[in-house]
């Protein structure tokens, strides 16, 4: 029986109505939500612009600091910024003392929900007694302010624990997602140095036990670095444990005493994230403490219009990507609000699990990555259809730009057109939203992001010239400092200056400073909505992970009989991009599904299996411009079917037309 909070769906019915919707450019704030919204004043945006450095210490200002700054943003080392100079505060702090002290000890932080059916529920008491005790450890083990400590755990609450003890005593963590491989992981953490890592024994992945720390072992023996790996039971499968190096988690927090937060420079160092750029070598993406807070507070508040006493909160990435930074630990915490913590696939055990939680916990906010809501459409209504969804109020995407069909999708089967969708257009490197719409003043346009929230500018620039589009496509581009932007790439400041300042002038756009390069294509429309069209670089977005194709390249040629690979991107109707391969082979070498395995295998060990290509087409050769450059160009019309253009600058054009006729016979 369909009943208004129950509702019974058809597939029909709902491509019937998505189809009618299609043709709405805009969707108003629904009525009902707008009523109830914190943010309703449409000026908010021109009231920032009149002085956003203003605004943005107005935001600062909601957070607990123990000795307020002196400078609000120092701009004379730019684009080195600084923001919040002379201040002093700790993260933890105001994730957990805050609220604790001011009696909310007993508020679920988390909902935890294993992949087994089990939950768990974690308090803001229980996380900040976890936290301090957990703080007290790392010290005992070595750590001390400024160290950096990995961390590879899968979605369980001990990631947090280990993140905010980190920034309780000023260690820098660097965290590794989970589908990264253990190879991955053991050059992260050389490269940044790390002193500590904190894994687990072994993951849960759709019923079967993943050997994390197996598999850590065989990486981690030459780590000159590395001393100490504290391991979290979590699977319960066999590890070995190194005396003297290796120890458990759970035994080094009874026995630690807890620490308190230990005041720190606004712009000491908070974490690095490795992320993909375009050369094979990840960059380390640094954050620091005071302005990284603010913008992931302030954002999640505003975006999510958060009720701290009513929300249940979910955001469904992994806390391996920034996402799950900003909006799974710091934004969530820091607001003092109550989470869905889920450690399994959206399809195991079932693939209705999450509309399952949604109504199991009545999960007010729920915000997610395009790709899932794909997987979802393309699993059918069936498993949305019945579940008791009244709960929710409102929907976030993130990750790449969602199609209007995917949104309408939402819209209505998830959200029963009474939930705001808001697209929030972001990177590792901006810390927190930029560009969306706020849920209870603006209207929005599905496929476009929407507008730079409040303190923001972000402007539409003419590729080579610089000068401003106002209405068209060109490079998105941020012209002024925000306090939750990348300080630096960790202990590379060149390349930060050289991967972010370096592609137009000083006042390009009417701004004073060099406008950040965003790496993004989009198009702006005569409403000013931005609809982001993709990346410029060398970076593949699959599902929404971001991946280097210089990365998977090199993983490719380090096969022994691999002589040479190029690999680009080609449109996924359900992930959005998907990696492309075309392999040359060394001498007379087959290409076998054997060779294709290896290469797979080898993929999955040096970064992970989500880096694997959907197809490689193996080739006797590649297209090539006379000095030997290789043409992804071509590589990619070629693999999206379409027409090549000119091909005169090939140092041989035959090339192209056997690797078009390769590609229509599937090898
Ligand atoms: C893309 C993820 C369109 C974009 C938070 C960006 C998006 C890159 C959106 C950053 C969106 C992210 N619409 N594209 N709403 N959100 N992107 O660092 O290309 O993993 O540059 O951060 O993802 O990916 P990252």
């Amino acid at each position: 029986m369909s009943t208004e909070t129950h509702r019974e769906l058809t597939e029909e019915g709902v491509e019937a109505r998505v189809g009618e919707l299609l043709g709405q450019e805009r969707f108003a704030p629904p009525a009902a939500f707008a009523e109830g919204a914190e943010i309703t004043d449409p000026e908010l945006r021109a009231k920032a612009a009149e002085d956003p450095v203003a605004y943005w210490e107005e935001q600062a200002g909601k957070l607990r600091w123990s000795t307020p700054w002196e400078t609000a943003l120092n701009e004379t080392d730019a684009p080195f910024y600084r923001w919040f100079e002379g201040g002093r505060v700790n993260v933890s702090d105001n994730c957990l003392d805050r609220h604790v002290e001011a009696g909310n000890g007993d508020r679920v932080a988390y909902h935890w929900h294993g992949e087994e059916g089990e939950t768990r529920d974690v308090t803001y008491a229980q996380l900040l007694e976890q936290t301090a005790r957990f703080a007290g450890a790392l010290r005992e083990l070595g750590v001390q302010e400024g160290d950096v400590v990995g961390i590879y755990l899968p979605m369980i609450p001990e990631v947090a624990v280990a993140m905010l003890a980190c920034t309780r005593i000023g260690a820098v963590h660097n965290v590794v997602f989970g589908g990264f491989s253990a190879t991955s992981v053991a050059e992260r953490m050389e490269v940044s140095g790390a002193k500590v890592l904190v894994t687990a024994d072994g993951g849960r992945r759709k019923g079967k036990t993943a050997p994390v720390k197996p598999e850590v072992d065989k990486h981690f023996a030459d780590l000159d670095g590395l001393q100490k790996i504290v391991v979290v039971k979590n699977a319960g499968n066999d590890v070995a444990m190194q005396d003297g190096r290796d120890v458990w988690f759970h035994e080094v927090l009874d026995a630690a005493d807890p620490v308190d937060p230990v005041p720190l420079d606004a712009e000491a160092p908070m974490f690095i994230l490795y992320s993909s750029g375009s050369t094979a070598k990840p960059k380390g993406i640094q954050h620091t403490t005071g302005g990284y807070l603010t913008g992931a507070t302030t954002s999640l508040r505003q975006v999510f219009d958060l009720k701290p006493e009513s929300d249940v909160y979910w955001c469904s990435a992994d806390v391996g990507w920034i996402t799950g930074h900003s909006y799974i630990v710091y934004g969530p915490l820091a607001n003092g609000i109550t989470s869905v913590m889920y450690e399994g696939a959206p399809d195991y055990p079932h693939k209705g699990i999450w509309w399952e939680l949604i109504e199991q916990r009545k999960v007010t906010k729920f915000y997610t990555a395009p790709t899932a809501i794909r997987a979802a459409m393309k699993w059918g209504v069936g498993h949305v259809s019945g579940r008791d969804l009244s709960s929710l109020k409102l929907l976030g995407s993130v990750g790449e730009p969602i199609n209007p069909k995917a949104w309408l999708w939402y819209w209505h089967v998830v959200g029963g057109e009474r939930c705001p969708v808001v697209d929030t257009w972001w990177q590792t490197e901006t810390g927190s939203i930029v560009i969306t719409t706020l849920p209870g003043v603006d209207d929005a346009k599905p496929g476009s992001a929407g507008t730079p929230l409040p303190g923001y500018e972000v402007k539409v620039l003419d590729a080579d010239k610089g000068t401003e589009v106002a209405s068209g496509e060109g490079l998105l581009a941020i012209p002024r400092p925000w306090p939750s932007m990348l300080r630096t790439l960790y202990q590379d400041p060149d390349r930060y200056r050289s991967t972010y300042f370096d592609r137009w002038e000083k006042g390009a756009a009417g701004g004073e400073q060099i406008p950040y390069f965003v790496g993004d294509s989009a198009r702006i429309d005569d409403d000013g909505y931005i609809w982001v069209i993709g990346r410029v670089d060398d970076v593949i977005n699959v599902s929404g992970h971001r991946l280097s194709t210089a990365e998977v390249e090199s993983a490719i040629v380090a096969h022994p009989h691999v002589a040479e690979a190029a690999v680009v991107a080609k449109a996924d109707d359900l992930t959005g991009q998907a990696i492309v391969a075309y392999v040359t082979l060394q001498g007379d070498t087959e290409s076998t599904d054997e060779v294709k395995a290896e290469i797979d295998a080898e993929i999955a060990d040096r970064i992970g299996k989500l880096a694997r290509p959907k197809r490689i087409v193996w080739t006797q050769d590649l297209p090539k411009t006379r000095s030997g450059k290789i043409m992804r160009r071509l590589l990619r019309d070629i693999a999206e079917e379409r027409d090549l253009g000119d091909v005169t600058t090939l140092a041989d054009p035959t090339v192209v037309e056997s690797l078009q006729d390769r590609w229509r016979e599937g090898a």
